[in-house]
């Protein structure tokens, strides 16, 4: 049977590990080759670690065992030249792009007297310019190829601020914008944009946040103990990161050729009260 994004290429930001693995896994068990880049080294300002050159090796090697083709590199989704060149070089090499998914990102928690000037343009830089810099390197493959699917990552915290993350919830409200903007102007190309907003996800960044000694949300809390229950989702615990995955599944495939500008929370409800 064939797969549900059979014969499609995928270009992933933030892929080494995560979510963004997570993504390039789960298209490619269904069919899909994908380029892949990853910082894969530490950001400045952020407290937790990002990703490592291991790390964006062990998601070739893990779609490789699907028997699926990956094109993988090392690029700042800061940086839209190195992004465009090596999509191209990718596109060159696997033969065309259909999907592209804005992943990559960072969250630096604290309360707002914590945020830096540093921390607000890393965050801005990182999470709401360099998803317009993905789009930005890889559209015109999809507009050439007859049409394809966007999908960009903001959190439950680009519908619903969450507490003591400004600079965070500044750039994801952000991503939420750049979708519909995008998926109005793209629809007469058959261009989808959709984001996708998740709740906690069982990943290195959301354990690094909460492993910190004195981590952010502590912080915060301590100083306005109110504001916590905005974290609440109803479905308990923290969701694994391929819940995250089918919704960029279901939005990378034909399933959803008439879904667009639309934003989907995958998030236990957290945002729906
Ligand atoms: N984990 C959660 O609870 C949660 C909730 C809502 C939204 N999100 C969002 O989901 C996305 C994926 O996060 P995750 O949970 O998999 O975290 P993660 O830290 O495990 O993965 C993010 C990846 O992005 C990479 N990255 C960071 N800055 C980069 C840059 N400048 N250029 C290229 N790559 C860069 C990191 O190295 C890392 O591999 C992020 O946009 C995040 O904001 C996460």
């Amino acid at each position: 049977m064939a797969g549900r994004v059979e014969g499609k290429v995928a270009f992933i930001t933030g892929a080494a590990r995560g979510q963004g693995r997570a993504h390039a896994l789960r298209l490619a068990e269904e069919g899909a080759d994908i380029i892949a880049v990853d910082i894969a080294a530490q950001v400045e300002n952020v407290p937790y670690p990002t990703a490592t050159p291991d790390d964006l090796a062990e998601t070739v090697r893990q779609v490789e065992a699907l028997d699926r083709r990956i094109v993988a590199e090392a690029v700042d989704v800061r940086d839209l030249d190195g992004l465009k060149a090596f999509v191209d070089k990718g596109v060159g090499e696997l033969g065309r792009l259909d999907v592209i998914a804005g992943n990559a990102g960072i969250d630096i928690v604290g309360p707002w007297h914590d945020m830096t000037p540093e921390i607000i343009r890393t965050t801005i830089d990182i999470n709401l310019i360099g998803v317009w810099n993905t789009v930005t390197a890889g559209v015109q493959h999809l507009i050439d190829g007859g049409g394809g699917s966007i999908i960009l990552t903001s959190s439950a915290n680009g519908l619903k601020a969450g507490p003591w993350n400004l600079a965070y919830n500044m750039a994801k409200f952000g991503v939420t914008g750049l979708t519909k903007s995008l998926a109005m102007e793209l629809a007469k190309d058959h261009v989808r944009v959709n984001s996708v907003h998740p709740g906690g996800v069982d990943t290195p960044m959301a354990n690094g946040i909460f492993g910190l000694p004195d981590n952010g949300f502590e912080r915060g809390q301590k100083e306005n103990p109110d504001l916590f229950g905005m974290l609440t989702q109803w479905i308990p615990g923290m969701m694994p990161p391929r819940e995250i995955s089918n919704a960029v599944l279901w939005l990378a495939s034909d399933e959803s050729t008439w879904v667009t500008g639309h934003a989907l929370a995958v998030d236990g409800g957290m945002t729906q009260y």
